[in-house]
């Protein structure tokens, strides 16, 4: 049966595009209506070409514009004890995943972005409507317990050397 055959069920016809080549001229089962609708078909799939390279360009584009961890140690200054100074170059090997230390967004007070400076909202006294001070959001008052210290404990149970004493997170010499 020839895709233009009047015998052709209607349904088919449409989903071949036959029914567009109507519109394009020829006499009915003539050679240059098939090539027509050859054509159209190559033409749709150059279209849906088109559409899924497009589609990659914005997700690759859309991958380069997120956040990068900072390749230089972030600076976090605020105690009088002296500045802390925060790698992720080297925390990155035993915290991979980035939610570890940046917490998804609170309705209290939404995220600008997805790894937005902890300091922005942390403050020292804390500013409402966030009620957890700057030193809360790393550790509590006597630094036994917190998000740096409590993985410096379970990391150095288990054969590592991080720091777990004030001076050696806090230090004159890092600002
Ligand atoms: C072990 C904890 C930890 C992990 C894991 C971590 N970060 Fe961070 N990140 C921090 C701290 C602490 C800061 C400093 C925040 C500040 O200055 O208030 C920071 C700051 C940043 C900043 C700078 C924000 C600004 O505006 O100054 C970016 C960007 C960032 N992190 C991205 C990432 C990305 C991307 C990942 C995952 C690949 C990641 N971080 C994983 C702790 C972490
Ligand atoms: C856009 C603002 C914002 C940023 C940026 C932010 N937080 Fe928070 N954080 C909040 C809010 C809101 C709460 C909810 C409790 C409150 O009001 O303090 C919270 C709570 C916390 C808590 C208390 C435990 C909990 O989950 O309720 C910790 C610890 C904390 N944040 C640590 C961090 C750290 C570390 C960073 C940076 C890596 C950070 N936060 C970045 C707004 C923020
Ligand atoms: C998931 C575990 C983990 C978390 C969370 C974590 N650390 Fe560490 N940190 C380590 C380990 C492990 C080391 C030792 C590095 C080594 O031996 O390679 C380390 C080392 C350090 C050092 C020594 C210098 C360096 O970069 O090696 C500092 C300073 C430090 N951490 C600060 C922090 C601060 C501040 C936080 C919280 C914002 C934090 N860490 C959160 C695991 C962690
Ligand atoms: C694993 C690293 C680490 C250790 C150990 C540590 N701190 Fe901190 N501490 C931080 C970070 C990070 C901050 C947030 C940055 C800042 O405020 O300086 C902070 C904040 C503070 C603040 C709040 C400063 C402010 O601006 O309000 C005080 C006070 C403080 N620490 C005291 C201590 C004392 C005292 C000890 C020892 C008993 C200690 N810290 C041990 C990482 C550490």
């Amino acid at each position: 049966m020839a895709c233009h055959s009047p015998t052709f069920p209607a349904s088919q016809k449409r989903a071949f595009g036959v029914s567009r080549i109507r519109l394009a001229g020829g006499t009915p089962n003539s050679a240059r209506r098939c090539e027509n609708a050859i054509s159209g078909g190559v033409v749709k799939v150059n279209k849906l070409i088109t559409v899924l390279v497009g589609f990659f360009v914005l997700m690759t584009t859309g991958a380069a514009l997120a956040q990068q961890a900072p390749k230089t140690p972030n600076i976090l200054k605020g105690s009088p004890m002296g500045a802390v100074k925060f790698d992720h170059t080297s925390h990155l090997k035993v915290a991979p995943k980035c939610e570890t230390c940046h917490h998804a967004s609170k309705p209290e007070k939404p995220l600008k972005s997805p790894q937005e400076a902890c300091t922005d909202c942390h403050t020292h006294p804390a500013t409402p409507p966030v009620t957890t001070s700057v030193q809360g959001a790393f550790h509590n008052p006597t630094a036994t317990a917190g998000l740096c210290i409590d993985c410096h404990k379970r990391e150095n149970g288990a054969g590592k050397a991080a720091p777990t004493k004030c001076t050696e997170c806090h230090q004159k010499a890092n600002g």
